[in-house]
């Protein structure tokens, strides 16, 4: 039975294991962001410089902020509009904050499914040997093929629906069955393929040339809008600025080391980005195909990069073909499940809609408005709002203005609202921990993260 421990509603609905919550944590940090975008920015930026200034963001602006939406989502223990009344110290007008995760969840997944779809079609494709260099894939073919699917109608619509309803199927389950038992399966999994895929790809010819490509510290190359590009990728990937570390921090236990648990997803998160460059660019280097970018490079260019890579052994190219696109899939799928947990949570949670009905109805509405994204690939690309696509549209309003919007008053409002001791009490564990670093960390939220971000943001709005 669905929900036998009653979990719906329950304040005390926790992840079992500390490990478990770890992995849902990480498996939200974990996604799309870190397999294609992630590579070809430092590729491009820098390649360890670009890492460093990635690494200074998250450490100084994106850990601060998840470590803060950890602790506001377990000082409150049941959703993200109570946690955030219960930290202020009672004050009702904060409990509107619960508002964000719905809006920016159903925003983030209706987009976001999209591409976890076109990944879904490459899996399946790559299953069946479609990627195969044949008579019928020349040159010239890889993207002729990715332009008339993401153009189509019914493809990527029912691609995208079977992952939304994928993801409600197991959020459906609730926090310890479904969620952390997911990622409890899928974390290692993604990590297994990787370090295959790694293997595979740093043992194939010309290999060190992409190597250097990826991490060849070039300091010339940093800009202004490099360090922007770095800072901006470090935040969307560690998955803060839209309550979904906020929401699992509900279900976090009251023993967990907070500050730990946050230095370990960024860390995990920041490995994975940077084995997937280690899978990407030697293969790229050693087919001598030119290193494109974001998705032309995974949906055009990769399919192509292993076909060539493994010429010679055309076993090798399929099975590094599935695993690859394996990859893709489970890394989205661990990261909707968080969004849908974000958008659901407050509906199961607080309005005490049974968890099911809450998860299938977000789906429903996600594959709807997925459609509008969708099309704007196709039958729809002249429809446009803001100069945008629908899906640029979404994409803008979740990246570039509720996260750094929402982040800069989680920072304000632990570092001006929030009591200091209530605070230290959090990341404390009620003093049972030593947290040396609390007076910088205060430090941080009250000044530095949110003038920081402020600059992101403004950058991103084109105002200086
Ligand atoms: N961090 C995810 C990624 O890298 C995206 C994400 C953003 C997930 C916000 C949940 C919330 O793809």
């Amino acid at each position: 039975m669905i929900n036998g421990s009653g979990e719906h509603g329950a304040a005390q609905t926790r992840f079992g294991t500390r490990i478990g919550g770890l992995l849902a944590a990480a498996g939200s940090a974990v996604g799309l962001g870190n397999v294609w975008r992630f590579p070809t920015e430092a590729g491009s930026g820098g390649g360890a410089a670009f890492l460093l200034i990635y690494i200074a963001a998250m450490l100084l602006l994106g850990v601060p902020v998840m470590i803060g939406e950890l602790a506001i989502g377990r000082h409150g223990g049941k959703n993200v509009s109570h946690s955030f009344f219960a930290m202020s110290g009672g004050r009702r007008a904060w409990g509107w904050m619960g508002i964000v995760p719905v809006v920016a969840g159903v925003l983030i997944l209706s987009y976001y499914a999209v591409v976890a779809g076109w990944t879904l079609d490459y899996f399946v494709r790559a299953a069946a040997g479609g990627f195969a260099l044949s008579a019928n894939i020349s040159a010239g073919g890889y993207a002729a093929s990715f332009a008339a699917f993401s153009s189509s109608f019914w493809k990527p619509v029912v691609c995208l629906a079977a992952m939304l309803f994928l993801t409600a199927a197991i959020v459906a389950f609730g926090v310890k069955r479904g969620i952390e038992r997911a990622s409890k399966i899928m974390m290692p999994l993604l990590f297994v393929c990787l370090a295959l895929l790694a293997v595979c790809s740093l043992t194939l010819d010309g290999a060190t040339d992409g190597v250097r490509f990826f991490l060849h510290p070039d300091f010339s190359k940093i800009t202004g809008g490099v360090a922007l590009s770095a800072m901006a990728q470090a935040f969307f990937s560690l998955s803060v600025g839209i309550y979904c570390l906020c929401t699992y921090g509900c279900y976090f236990r009251k023993d967990v080391d907070l500050v730990r648990e946050s230095l370990s997803v960024a860390g995990i998160d920041t490995l994975v980005a940077v084995m997937a460059g280690l899978v990407i660019f030697p293969a790229v280097f050693s087919a001598g195909i030119a290193p494109d970018a974001g998705p032309t490079l995974v949906f055009i260019t990769l399919p192509e990069v292993f076909q060539r890579a493994f010429g010679g052994a055309p076993v090798f190219a399929y099975f590094f073909s599935l695993a690859f696109y394996l990859l893709l899939v489970v890394a989205a799928l661990t990261s909707m499940i968080s969004m849908l947990e974000t958008a659901a949570a407050i509906f199961i949670r607080k309005y005490k809609i049974a968890r099911p009905a809450a998860c299938f109805a977000m789906a429903a509405l996600c594959t709807l408005l997925g459609i509008a994204c969708s099309l704007s690939f196709g039958a729809w690309g002249g429809v446009r709002v803001a100069g945008m696509g629908v899906f640029d549209l979404f994409d803008f309003l979740v990246a570039k203005v509720i996260m750094p919007l929402c982040a800069i008053v989680t920072c304000l409002f632990l570092g001006w609202v929030v009591e200091k001791n209530v605070l230290r009490d959090e990341l404390t564990n009620g003093g049972t921990l030593r947290q040396p670093l609390f007076g910088f960390y205060r430090l941080l939220v009250r000044y530095i993260a949110p003038a920081g971000i402020a600059i992101i943001f403004l950058n991103g709005m084109g105002l200086f």
